[in-house]
């Protein structure tokens, strides 16, 4: 399964802090943002990664995270010009998706929940149809949301709805089958003009093949998108790291748990860092 995350967009909602500096290289705490997302898909298994960024921002997205070797990754980068939607992923990065199954992830999504990856990967071995996240929230209105029937089966979808009919989001987190690519090559843009993902969403819920798995309430999903969202998604990771010690979305850390570096490179990567209690932490869980 090859891992898309999208990180482009102006993140206008965020001016000034976004003027100069792409919304998803903020800083969640005690990383950049889009640690979440990427240890999302690495605890999924997935190791072959396409960001896409707008132009502007890729150089600093590469400086930041490189080809993802030192991470046992493969990360590439693809610019979308403009933002058109979050369906436009599949347009923009085709080729990477080649004739595989492909999960997308939102650079803004941040997720956090006992039993997650096993989830992850357990539902990544043979997508059939399409696999959304669905989590609930006080203000559906804000999201794609998703009903289900008594049997837990998707009924409908709708994106933003004024009146919605659930309360559950549709989290920036999907798995597809190939055949998203050719959906996504007949979408029409919606009334405000993007490519949205519902869209692609409802046409496999048309055919049946649609599946919503819902996080409970032992799951955490964390919006982003305001200056009180980003600070207390931040609040939130500093009170388990200072309660817990653990800190999630350590990148250097997962890329150990999953086999994907040994021990000792573990550990180098922190020694990198070891001014920074960040990289100290790297050190210290290699050293366990
Ligand atoms: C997008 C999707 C929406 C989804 C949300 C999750 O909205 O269109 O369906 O619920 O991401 O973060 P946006 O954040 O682009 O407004």
């Amino acid at each position: 399964m090859k891992g898309i995350i999208l990180a482009g967009g102006h993140g206008t909602r965020l001016h000034p802090v976004t003027l100069a500096l792409s919304k998803q290289l903020l800083p969640v705490y005690d990383k950049p943002m889009i640690h979440y997302p990427l240890s999302v898909l690495m605890l999924a298994g997935i190791t072959d990664i396409q960001i896409i960024t707008a132009p502007r921002d890729r150089a600093t997205f590469e400086g930041l995270l490189g080809d993802g070797s030192s991470l046992g990754l493969r990360l590439s980068y693809a610019q979308q010009e403009h933002p058109r939607g979050l369906a436009d992923a599949f347009l923009v990065s085709a080729d990477h998706v080649g004739d595989d199954s492909v999960a997308l992830i939102l650079g803004d999504n941040i997720f956090h929940g006992a039993g997650f990856a096993g989830l992850l990967q357990s539902l990544a071995r043979d997508v059939q149809g399409c696999v959304l996240f669905g989590h609930p929230v006080r203000d559906p209105e804000r999201y794609g949301v998703g009903e289900v029937d008594e049997f837990g089966n998707l009924v409908s979808l709708e994106e933003k709805p004024l009146k919605p009919r659930s309360n559950l989001a549709v989290t920036g987190l999907y798995y597809y089958d190939n055949q998203v690519l050719e959906i996504a090559r007949g979408l029409r843009p919606s009334e405000r003009g993007e490519l949205e993902i519902t869209d692609v969403n409802r046409v496999y819920l048309e055919q049946g093949r649609a599946r919503l798995v819902q996080l409970g309430r032992g799951f955490v999903w964390l919006d982003t998108g305001t200056h009180d969202a980003l600070m207390q998604a931040g609040q939130y990771v500093q009170v388990l790291h200072q309660r817990q010690g653990v800190r999630i979305a350590c990148l250097e850390e997962i890329a150990w748990r999953m086999g994907y570096i040994d021990q000792d490179e573990c550990f180098s990567l922190g020694a990198r860092l070891a001014k920074s209690p960040y990289g100290q932490y790297i050190m210290d869980v290699a050293q366990a």
